[in-house]
């Protein structure tokens, strides 16, 4: 099983992929760095526990919490969705916010995590980049030994979905996706181009609700789909970003990437804050000069749909969808 260290601003698809790597032999979470985002670090950390509580298996207690990033780089406070994603970030469940043991609130734990699995390690981030890119501020060296880096964020030609250009985890904090994709190496992003398409559909929900043994599912994933109905009543289901993302780490042959120099706009105002840019002209660089090296990440642009609806499928029933 790949050894994953996921950090996230742990909402509605980010708790369905944690679902999702629960439910897959394939993919082993060794560490959850909890950051604000789509609701606060203190919410981010009460529904990790929660869904942890969902399972009374041995091997999630081993998991690690840890508390990650309170506000972005850019100092702002952060502007959380809860029309999205619910008050607490569970859709319409309150989690018990006593439920904070087991939680660590010393940031240095990161370290031990990558330090024990180094080059076996998987990070995935699916959630604003400020303690990922905290890690890249401090620990230069470390960040190299990991294996492979897989981010959910950004959007390349096609619209944004915080504002007409920009993704909420870029937006979130456009200093720290900056600082994390001018410093990484091994790095596959996941934009809008390909999650938008990664859709679970009401009748797929009820599926999973009838023959799975996850009734959180269905409850999260109802009140996620009711916030895009009321926006697009043509919209045939809801986006589960995050876990195409995590999806993505084992099952490269439902992608198709090109290898790109990427920009991001740290602009603090406007609707290019945040903003993804990549350079896809044959002799494109970014306008570096000549003989600079520039540094490529290979982005998803194409999605098997038929594929990711199979597996996911497979997974969160605990059926057969061949
Ligand atoms: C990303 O932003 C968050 O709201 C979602 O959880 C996902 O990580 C989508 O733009
Ligand atoms: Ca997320």
């Amino acid at each position: 099983a790949k050894k994953v260290l996921l950090f996230g601003d742990i909402g509605i698809d980010d708790t369905i992929a944690i679902l999702y790597a629960y439910m897959n032999d394939d993919i082993d979470i060794v560490g959850l760095v909890a950051d604000y985002g789509n609701i606060s670090r203190e919410n981010a950390l009460a529904n990790i526990q929660y869904v942890r509580s969902l399972f009374d298996s041995k091997e999630i207690e081993d998991v690690q919490i840890i508390a990650g990033a309170e506000i972005p780089m850019t100092g702002e406070p952060p502007v959380y969705v809860p029309e999205i994603h619910g008050e607490y970030g569970l859709g319409p469940i309150i989690p018990d916010p006593d439920g904070q043991d087991g939680i660590s609130e010393n940031f240095h734990d990161i370290v031990e995590i990558i330090e024990r699995y180094q080059d076996e390690l998987v990070i995935v981030n699916i959630g604003r980049l400020t303690s990922l890119a905290t890690m890249f501020l401090l620990y230069q060296d470390l960040m190299r030994k990991v294996k492979s880096y897989y981010i959910m964020g950004g959007a390349f030609w096609v619209p944004g979905n915080v504002t007409a250009v920009s993704e909420a985890n870029f937006h979130g904090d456009p200093v720290a996706a900056h600082l994390v994709l001018s410093n990484a190496d091994n790095v596959t992003i996941i934009p809008l181009n390909v999650t938008q398409q990664a859709i679970a559909t009401p009748e797929m929900v009820d599926y999973i609700d009838q023959v799975g043994d996850l009734p959180i599912v269905k409850t999260l994933l109802d009140y996620y789909y009711d916030y895009y109905k009321d926006r697009d009543p043509y919209i045939q289901g809801s986006p589960l970003h995050d876990v195409l993302t995590l999806m993505a780490i084992n099952q490269e042959d439902m992608f198709t990437f090109q290898n790109l120099p990427v920009q991001i706009v740290q602009a603090r105002e406007g609707t290019e804050r945040g903003q993804s840019i990549a350079d896809i002209r044959p002799y494109g660089n970014m306008g570096a000069e000549a003989e600079e090296e520039v540094r490529t990440h290979r982005i998803a642009f194409g999605l098997d749909y038929p594929k990711f609806y199979t597996r996911f499928m497979t997974v969160m029933s605990g059926q057969r969808f061949e």
